[in-house]
């Protein structure tokens, strides 16, 4: 994908595009399940990946609650504490030896098409190792702003974490494309007014504007007619979700 965009970029209205991390720009999910799993091989029960779809996109407080549920286990909110703090040490020791190499593919070329078209782009994540990660794999300075779990209240499906980076690259929301591969992240872009795109299995993210399987499928043409898309998007009337 490496020409710029036919139209006249001048006729266009400013865009911003906001991705998600974890399953989109790297598979961190494989991490998450192993340091969620060695908790619950000590709790006793069994974690199967199965499970670990579950937690995709979910906060790390909220998975703690989903995983408990699945192994039937209750404990009293100090012992979640320090469940948590235990869960980021075994994902931090896991995500610490990762690199470049681990960038999922499409990801570079699409980063290299939106700055040839100067567009801006943002990050838009639940995740608190958000920083940690961008600079292990050497993307952490391409973002015009970087928006994370340590910036939130609400986590997705709420809004507040695209709404938040939309203002940050200051272009308004319905002007803004969001690339996601979990369920509460669509749902969360769809209530935030801007064009979801959904990365990942089209019947699981069947809420998405548009899927592909992977970032790879963004052909020159596809971006075209999605930035045409996003600058013919109407704002949605205020109170209307
Ligand atoms: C999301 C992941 O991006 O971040 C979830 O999809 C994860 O699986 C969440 O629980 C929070 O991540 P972290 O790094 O703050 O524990
Ligand atoms: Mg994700």
């Amino acid at each position: 994908m490496q020409l710029h965009i036919n139209q006249n970029r001048k006729k266009m209205r400013e865009i911003g595009v906001i991705f998600d991390l974890d399953g989109v720009i790297v598979d961190t999910a494989k991490y998450h399940y192993l340091a969620w799993k060695k908790l619950a091989d000590k709790f006793g029960f069994e974690f199967t990946l199965e499970h670990n779809e579950l937690l995709k996109g979910v906060s790390r407080k909220a998975s703690l609650e989903i995983l408990l549920e699945i192994g039937k286990v209750i404990i009293s909110d100090a012992e979640k504490e320090k469940i948590l703090v235990e869960k980021n040490t075994n994902y931090l020791a896991l995500i610490n030896d990762m690199t470049a190499e681990e960038i999922l593919p499409g990801v570079l070329d699409l980063l290299s098409f939106l700055e040839k078209n100067n567009i801006k782009y943002a990050l838009g994540s639940a995740s608190k190792n958000a920083p940690f990660i961008l600079k292990k794999i050497g993307l952490y300075n391409k973002f015009s702003a970087i928006v994370d779990g340590n910036h939130v209240s609400k986590a997705k499906p709420d809004p507040e974490v695209f709404l938040i980076a939309a203002n940050r690259l200051q272009v308004k929301p319905h002007s803004c494309i969001v690339f996601e591969d979990a369920i509460a992240g669509i749902e969360a872009a769809n209530a935030a007014d801007m064009i979801s795109i959904g990365v990942g299995d089209g019947d699981v993210l069947k809420n998405a504007n548009y899927t592909v399987n992977s970032l790879t499928e963004l052909e020159i043409s596809y971006m075209e007619k999605l930035l045409s898309e996003v600058n013919n998007h109407e704002a949605r009337p205020r109170g209307i979700r």
